[in-house]
């Protein structure tokens, strides 16, 4: 017997990520296999409001695996947040007889799937966002690129700054999680890693650092800051005022955001989009993707975004207890 799904529909919405490419080609290719009809909106929620919506074949995704970005283009939709928005985005839904919705993007993007669930719409979420900040998921799709472009960065801002004798305060991307300033704080040796989910915002105790570590003969002091921790220029310049040490502010910015995928992220994209459209064939609904202590998961949507998600205190500790 064959599928009642007969259209899926993809879409990339909210900050791009490495690696949304091979989600979408592994939504689409698996799709095809199941028998079904293929759509691509384009520039997420805001295409779908908009209908701008394509069809997909299996050579729309052929060339893309190895690309950073998204083929589909992206858009963060405010007006999502209004329930007769809302309203409208489900029946295009309808109009366009789409019976899953494969949304692939951050915990934003899956508020907008959340809602459009609740309006009879199936939508499932598969998570991509660099900030690693989805809390029914361990792994979300662009992380492992991301965290390996700041990590590159950080060798080489270390490099001129240790030539130099200088501190330097690099700001990595994640507003408002920290798991790529922890997980390079770690990676390259800072000194001091500034996370929001940790920080105390006690600048002098990082002055006092300095200075001591200074005494007993260190050349250059590295402290990562995630971006939302304060401004890195304005600290960079107070800590030079303070300590005496020559210091110099670099923001990695979005250079983070793009870029070829690791094969980690081509993997396990591949894994939760073809997972995604898996389920919606078998008959499931309204779920969210995950990755959760080594097995490729599923929650319901609902669940999966009333849970929470803090950085590891192992962890945290352990970059301190490193940085000595
Ligand atoms: O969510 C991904 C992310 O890159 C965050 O790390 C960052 O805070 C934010 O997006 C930046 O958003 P924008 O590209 O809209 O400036």
């Amino acid at each position: 017997m064959g599928s009642k799904v007969k259209t899926i529909a993809v879409l990339t919405s909210g900050g791009d990520a490495p690696g949304m490419n091979a989600a979408i080609r592994a939504v689409v290719r698996t799709a095809l296999g199941a028998g079904c009809k293929v759509k691509g909106i384009m520039r997420g929620f805001q295409g779908l409001l908009e209908e701008d919506i394509i069809d997909m074949d299996a050579k729309s995704v052929s060339d893309i695996i190895q690309r950073g970005g998204t083929i589909l283009y992206t858009a963060r939709c405010l007006d999502m947040l209004k329930p007769e928005v809302q309203d409208i985005a489900a029946d295009i839904c309808r109009k366009h007889e789409i019976d899953g919705l494969v949304v692939i993007g951050g915990d934003g993007s899956f508020k907008g799937a959340q809602v459009l669930a609740r309006r009879g719409i199936n939508a499932v979420g598969v998570p991509g966002t660099i900030d690693l900040d989805i809390a029914c998921t361990d792994y979300t799709i662009g992380f492992d690129t991301a965290v390996n472009t700041a990590m590159e960065t950080i060798d080489k801002v270390r490099d001129t700054s240790t030539s130099h004798e200088r501190c330097s305060v690099i700001e990595v991307m994640g507003r408002h999680a920290g798991f790529i300033a922890l997980w390079c704080g770690i990676a390259n040796g800072a000194e001091e890693i500034l996370i929001s989910e940790r920080y105390d915002y006690d600048e002098q105790r990082i002055i006092n650092n300095i200075i001591e570590k200074r005494k007993k003969g260190k050349k250059h002091y590295i402290i990562v800051n995630a971006e939302g921790v304060g401004d890195s220029n304005g600290m960079a310049k107070r800590i030079e005022a303070a300590t005496g040490m020559e210091t110099r502010a670099t923001i990695i910015g979005h250079a983070q955001r793009g870029g070829s995928p690791t094969a980690r992220d081509r993997l396990y994209a591949s894994m939760m989009g073809a997972k995604a459209v898996d389920l919606l064939v078998s008959g499931a609904s309204k779920r969210i993707v995950g990755y959760k202590n080594g097995e490729y998961v599923d929650y319901d949507i609902e669940e999966g975004l009333a849970m929470t998600k803090d950085i590891d205190q192992y962890m945290y500790d352990l970059s301190i207890r490193l940085s000595k």
